[in-house]
């Protein structure tokens, strides 16, 4: 299998992804590409391996077999140092958080503009204010992340994740848990993000609303597998009768036929704030 960019101007191509833990398979050929400046939404029933296939983008997993391309570069061959620097492209906001608990909110959102900017630190204060004043998050700068309730923390961990003004921005489910207003106020910064920073973003959600407003394509993943890519309204008329389920959330179908319940096992390991933000 080539580990080279054939792939013109895409951004991100996962190419023929396989990943099993032990006897589990999770991703059973995953192929989906995202073009520069796209914004792809992935829904998929819990369990399905959506947030496994975003840790591969960023390489915390590596795949059993395929390829995953950034800017052309097969991440799963990137030594340690490479890596680090790889990651710099990205913002992550991810399901589990992973904010330092032992920072003030302040330092966490300066935490990517302090290590991979030269900014000055009035110029990281004014951002770290800008990109929490964004999140409607106020007078929260020098709390600690206990202190503050689930859905403040998620807007906390977005605001870190987009402080950088990043190319690329992976979110993990970054609406779970937030009352509707301000679901549409993240929506908005993330299609904010893609047209005025030209962000290539990837987003996980279970809200299909919110899914619906911010991709430019929707892509669905079953069985390991993506077994739908369309933009909005193209994906939202496919007669795919598991699409059909899961876009009405109807109890009954060949989702609930077809399968296993899904398994709502959180993954195990070390923490995400801890790997992905580690200081070198
Ligand atoms: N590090 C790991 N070790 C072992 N199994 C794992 C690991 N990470 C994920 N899994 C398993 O892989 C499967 C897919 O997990 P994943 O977290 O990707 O699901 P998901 O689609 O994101 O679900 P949800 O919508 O509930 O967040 C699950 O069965 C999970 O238990
Ligand atoms: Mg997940």
């Amino acid at each position: 299998m080539s580990t080279r960019s054939d792939s013109g101007r895409s951004k991100i191509a996962l190419r023929d992804l396989h990943k099993a833990f032990g006897s589990k398979v999770v991703l059973d050929g995953v192929d989906v590409e995202v073009a520069a400046g796209e914004s792809l939404v992935i829904i998929g029933g819990s369990g399905t391996g959506k947030s496994v296939l975003l840790k591969h983008v960023i390489g915390l997993l590596k795949p059993d077999a395929g390829t995953v391309l950034v800017d052309g570069v097969a991440v799963e061959t990137l030594g340690n140092r490479e890596i680090t620097e790889f990651r710099r492209k990205f913002g992550m906001a991810f399901q589990e958080g992973a904010l330092f608990d032992s920072m003030t909110v302040w330092q966490n959102v300066a935490f990517p503009l302090q290590r991979l900017t030269k900014k000055t630190h009035a110029e990281v204060d004014a951002r770290v204010h800008e990109c929490l004043e964004m999140v409607r998050l106020h007078g929260v700068e020098e709390k600690l992340p206990s202190q503050l309730s689930g859905g403040m923390r998620r807007r906390v961990g977005f605001a870190r994740a987009i402080a950088h003004a990043p190319e690329i921005l992976l979110f993990d489910e970054p609406t779970t848990g937030l009352d509707p207003v301000t679901t549409a106020l993240i929506d908005e910064i993330i299609i904010g993000l893609n047209d005025h920073l030209k962000s290539t973003t990837v987003t996980i959600t279970h809200d299909m609303e919110s899914a619906f407003r911010i991709g430019d394509r929707v892509a669905m993943i079953h069985r390991g597998k993506i077994i739908a890519a369309a933009p909005p309204d193209e994906f939202r008329r496919l007669e795919d009768p598991r699409v059909q389920q899961f876009i009405h959330g109807r109890a009954e179908g060949p989702l609930t036929e077809d399968a296993a319940p899904a398994a709502a096992t959180p993954a195990a390991g070390p923490s995400l704030g801890e790997i992905t933000w580690r200081k070198r």
